[in-house]
């Protein structure tokens, strides 16, 4: 299968799973023991927290490991509704709907941040928005369409408000350069499986000072800011994924990213009319294509990719068996039409060039045969979502 879904999940690096064979077979003792196998696994989880602080930008000790993007963003927004203001969190009306729906259930209530067209956040409305909010949590760049959000002007305009900003940086990190003391932000969360570390763990950055709340409460372990035994294989393989990020950001693989991205892209809408690139392409994830196609059905052109053995996303959300438009691309002012018959391809540096040009020969095929079924207009396609 040609895997073209990395914003959905990365495969396991080689090196990871060989970094972590030993943990899952042998290294079972809990790092909170006395003895010299619990140790050696304390020191384990000591290391990968200094690659992972290393690679943002941070010390170790600003680093808590978590269960992953969800748990940690959890626990960023239980944090900031603990020890914030009054005032409703303040939120990009795009975010991930782990933040959405933590930050809908807090009693503070949400305030919800529009973007443009382009899926860019509005700066202008973001500050108006501003006055009366308690704190601000806006991703860093969306899953979706890859847009990448003002970060550094939401963190510095929220500094002279007083408020403190969480950022989901699940979907940026790897993929841009990020440094958290650049950025400016106070809590930043992370998941492994979309850097081509495990699933089940992710890491939240807590600058240092901040005052914190734990969301798990129970033996206290990472310093007392996240309870419940560590998981020593993930924790180490995520460390080890980060380190190979780390190592390569500095040859600039988010060239690589892009230089797929684009050949793909370039060959498809040269040999394919009617396709629309969604998103401010200006400011997009390198590996991230967002793209509607005229006359088609998303649904019918993933069967049919499926079928060609390509794994990529619909760009809209599947609800109850038909393609609604998600509310990112609602945010947007994406129409119903335009919406059903967009897809997410996202790449990651295990694609190659080959792969990158045999997905737009199948992806353009795939839309002709198509359209020639369904018409000109879109046409009703019986699909089965899971
Ligand atoms: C932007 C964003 N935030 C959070 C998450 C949740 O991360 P996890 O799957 O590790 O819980 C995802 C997962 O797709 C995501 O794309």
């Amino acid at each position: 299968m040609m895997h073209l879904d990395a914003n959905a999940s990365t495969p396991l690096r080689a090196e990871v799973l060989e970094a972590m064979l030993p943990w899952l077979r042998d290294g079972y003792a809990n790092p909170s023991g006395t003895y010299a196998a619990a140790k050696r696994a304390r020191q384990a989880i000591e290391q990968a927290r200094w690659q992972v602080a290393q690679w943002l930008g941070a010390v170790p000790e600003e680093i808590v490991f978590t269960s992953g993007g969800t748990e940690s963003v959890n626990t960023a927004l239980h944090s900031l509704d603990r020890h914030a203001g009054p005032g409703p969190a303040l939120v990009s009306a795009i975010e991930h709907s782990a933040v959405l729906r933590r930050a809908e259930a807090l009693p503070r209530g949400i305030r919800l941040a529009p973007v443009n067209a382009d899926g860019r956040l509005d700066l202008e409305a973001f500050a108006g928005n501003l006055a009366g909010a308690g704190f601000v949590s806006v991703m860093t760049a969306n899953n979706e369409t890859g847009v990448i959000q003002p970060l550094r002007e939401v963190c510095a305009m929220a500094r002279n408000q007083g408020l403190a900003v969480h950022t989901d940086a699940v979907q940026a990190m790897g993929k841009i350069p990020l440094q958290v003391r650049e950025l400016g932000v106070d809590l930043l969360s992370l998941s492994a499986h979309k850097f081509h570390g495990p699933k089940g763990v992710g890491a939240l950055y807590v600058r240092s000072g901040l005052p914190f709340s734990p969301l798990m409460l129970g033996g206290g372990q990472e310093g007392g800011r996240r309870s419940g035994t560590e998981n020593t294989p993930g924790i180490v393989g995520m460390g080890v994924a980060a380190a190979i990020m780390c190592k390569q950001a500095a040859v600039d693989h988010h060239a690589a990213l892009r230089h797929l991205r684009d050949a793909f892209e370039a060959k498809l809408t040269d040999e394919l009319a009617g396709v629309t690139v969604n998103g401010d392409v200006n400011h997009r994830l390198p590996n991230t294509s967002h793209l509607s196609f005229d006359g088609c059905e998303a649904a019918g052109l993933l069967i049919l990719l499926d079928e060609a053995g390509i794994g990529c996303s619909a760009g809209s959300a599947c609800m109850s068996g038909q393609q609604r438009p998600s509310h990112v691309q609602v945010a947007m002012g994406i129409d119903e039409r335009r919406a059903r018959s967009s897809l997410r391809f996202s790449f990651s540096t295990l694609n190659t060039t080959g792969e990158a040009f045999a997905a737009a020969v199948m992806v353009k095929r795939a839309v002709e045969k198509l359209r020639r079924v369904q018409g000109s207009g879109v046409g009703p396609v019986q699909v089965y979502c899971v």
